[in-house]
């Protein structure tokens, strides 16, 4: 059941209209309930009779009053009155305060409104995608918090998430790194136990170079040659080979987990599907392609043809020198995602610059049948695509040498200046209580700037605003929760009102005040904005919705005293109703894995 008026109003006048007109009301006929413009003709309208007139050939009025005629508001508004229809056919819809608290009530429950599903569906979230001796920079920090936020939405939802962090771990740029690895432990230049990430990104980068004829000049040749024997003996197995190999991937997952929990994003070790792990599986699946005529021969290569799914450029999925590529390893993916793991819904939190790809892959895997369920139904492919992060200078973000910026760089600064201002704003703080402060807010402020925008869209970086204590930021919310978590200590401490008596029946509801009723409002829609996320996968939505609580929360407190209320039920129904928006924000800030504070 719906707590949301709106949503429960667009169902009673859908049961009314189809009461009235029955098979004569269009397919498709809307509703159309919307806020009322003005508040004195009541909470909501219905502008549904407007364009039924057309279809129905009859006057806009004479609907109205047939669709006010078995209309049933019984439980969320006030029953139609003379005043009901108005102008044209506008049907007002005023909200009864009593039925308002009583969906608030309904809501009041541990899981605040979300329902498990009756089926729940297997969602399979595509994040992080870091690749071998590579720090991860300013691009994994998207993928990662913004997979990670979905694959919160989904598991809120009841729904069972697996995440998978698609590792770059196979290929000839691997071998390049692990073929100069093993040259320079071979001449005691490093020592592979002790060796970090920020040394292997500067052995991959000079590997490449060495191969590449621009740099290396003559030498590139023989360089490329000596990476290629290194590729076939990782291929087959050579012990000393895969040893080092292992090694490098083991530093770069380590560090990669290290920076995803400090960021508080679940990318655990188990969550590694590394390329490498499809590698046994590339010529088999070729081969199916070609047999079924799936895929077909083209000077050489092999590609999947996708004139039919309206896509000119073709899929290659083995070069003319038989190398496979990062789409053939993706369609095995899907492959084993499908049809291993059982998932309804794959979702590749990837840059929007993979467009293509993604849309070349998602027809081809369901041209070759590897997306199909055992229903015999496609599994939904989503490509969550984002935009890019710019530096203030409006191109992509780099250091001033033109280097990708390192995350775990980037979120130190975040700290150190979450620290100082949280200095400035509670000196009182314990050095201890400010270092936990101030990790939570620089995390926080980042990932919410990342998650507040528009997916597809480019965002300017900016650490003045996103550690703004006002706006839509990050340190706005985590403080929002803060006063509320000390309003209820207060309460507590002041009036002996214990957070457990807010609960239920200790403390009645009355939404009486205009602040009332709009925070009661906002609260009320607070599952239907998580299964939105779900549905859009867009995260800015959620991040939208908290930062409106906020506000909302705001001009309740300023103009709706709460323990100094003029008595005692109300001061406990307005106490229940800061626990309640509280609750909100805690459910929220945990979807989007944020931090909640008790201070800052
Ligand atoms: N490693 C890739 C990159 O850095 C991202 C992997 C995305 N996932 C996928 N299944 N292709 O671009």
């Amino acid at each position: 059941m719906s707590h949301d008026p709106l949503q429960i109003l667009s169902e009673r006048f859908l049961d009314a209209m189809r009461g009235a007109f029955g098979d004569r009301l269009p397919e498709g006929a809307d509703p159309m309930i919307a806020a009322s413009r003005n508040p004195q003709f009541g909470d909501y309208q219905s502008n549904a009779a407007m364009p039924l007139a057309k279809a129905l050939g009859m006057k806009p009025r004479d609907i109205a009053a047939q669709i006010v005629e078995k209309l049933d508001l019984s439980g969320v508004a006030e029953p139609v009155d003379e005043h009901t229809i108005a102008g044209p056919g506008f049907i007002n819809i005023r909200l009864d305060r009593g039925a308002l608290a009583g969906l608030l009530d309904a809501l009041d429950s541990p899981d605040l409104g979300i329902e498990p599903p009756e089926s729940p569906s297997t969602i399979v979230v595509d994040l992080c995608g870091v690749n071998l001796a590579k720090q991860m920079h300013v691009g994994h920090l998207r993928s990662t918090v913004i997979g990670d936020t979905i694959a919160r939405v989904f598991e809120r939802l009841g729904h069972r998430v697996i995440r998978q962090n698609h590792l770059g771990d196979w290929g000839l740029p691997i071998a390049m790194v692990t073929r100069a690895v093993m040259d320079r432990a071979a001449k005691g230049e490093i020592d592979l136990d002790a060796i970090d990430l920020d040394e292997l990104d500067a052995l991959y980068k000079s590997a490449q170079k060495s191969c590449d004829p621009e740099s290396a000049g003559e030498a590139a040749a023989e360089n490329l040659a000596r990476a290629k024997t290194t590729l076939v003996a990782l291929q087959s197995g050579d012990a000393e080979t895969v040893a080092a190999w292992k090694r490098i991937s083991d530093i770069t997952v380590n560090e990669c987990v290290a920076v995803c929990a400090r960021l508080h994003a679940t990318v655990l070790p188990e969550h590694t599907a590394g390329e490498s792990t499809y590698r046994d599986e590339l010529a088999g699946i070729v081969d199916d392609l070609l047999s079924r005529g799936v895929a077909e021969e083209s000077r050489g290569a092999v590609i999947v043809d996708l004139k039919d799914a309206g896509i000119a450029e073709p899929l290659l999925v083995r070069k003319s020198d038989g190398g496979f590529l990062y789409a053939t390893t993706d369609m095995a993916a899907i492959r084993r995602r499908v049809q291993k793991f059982g998932g309804d819904r794959i979702i590749y939190a990837v840059d929007a610059r993979q467009s293509l790809h993604f849309r070349q892959l998602f027809a081809a895997a369901k041209k070759a049948g590897y997306a199909k369920r055992p229903d015999g139904t496609d599994a939904q492919l989503d490509h969550a695509a984002f935009g890019t992060v710019l530096g203030e200078d409006n191109r992509p973000f780099k250091t001033r040498t033109g280097e990708n910026v390192k995350l775990a760089d980037l979120l130190d600064q975040a700290v150190e200046r979450a620290g100082a201002a949280v200095k400035e704003k509670n000196p009182d703080l314990s050095p201890e209580d400010q270092r936990i402060v101030a990790e939570a807010v620089g995390i926080g402020a980042i990932k919410y700037t990342d998650l507040a925008n528009d997916r597809v869209r480019d965002y300017v970086f900016s650490f003045d605003r996103m550690l703004a204590f006002e706006g839509n930021t990050g340190p706005y919310l985590q403080y929002a929760l803060v006063r509320i978590r000390s309003i209820l200590r207060k309460a507590k401490a002041e009036h002996g009102v214990d957070e457990a008596a807010l609960g239920g029946d200790g403390a009645m509801l009355r939404i009486e005040a205009p602040e009332e009723k709009d925070l009661a409002l906002l609260i009320l829609r607070f599952p239907g904005v998580v299964r939105t996320v779900a549905d859009s996968l867009e995260p800015h939505r959620l991040c939208g919705y908290l930062y409106e609580v906020s506000t909302a929360f705001s001009g309740f407190f300023q103009n709706c005293p709460v323990l100094r209320a003029q008595d005692d039920v109300m001061r406990l129904s307005r106490l229940r109703l800061c626990r309640l928006t509280g609750r909100v924000l805690e459910s929220g800030l945990e979807t989007l894995g944020i931090v909640a504070l008790d201070r800052m």
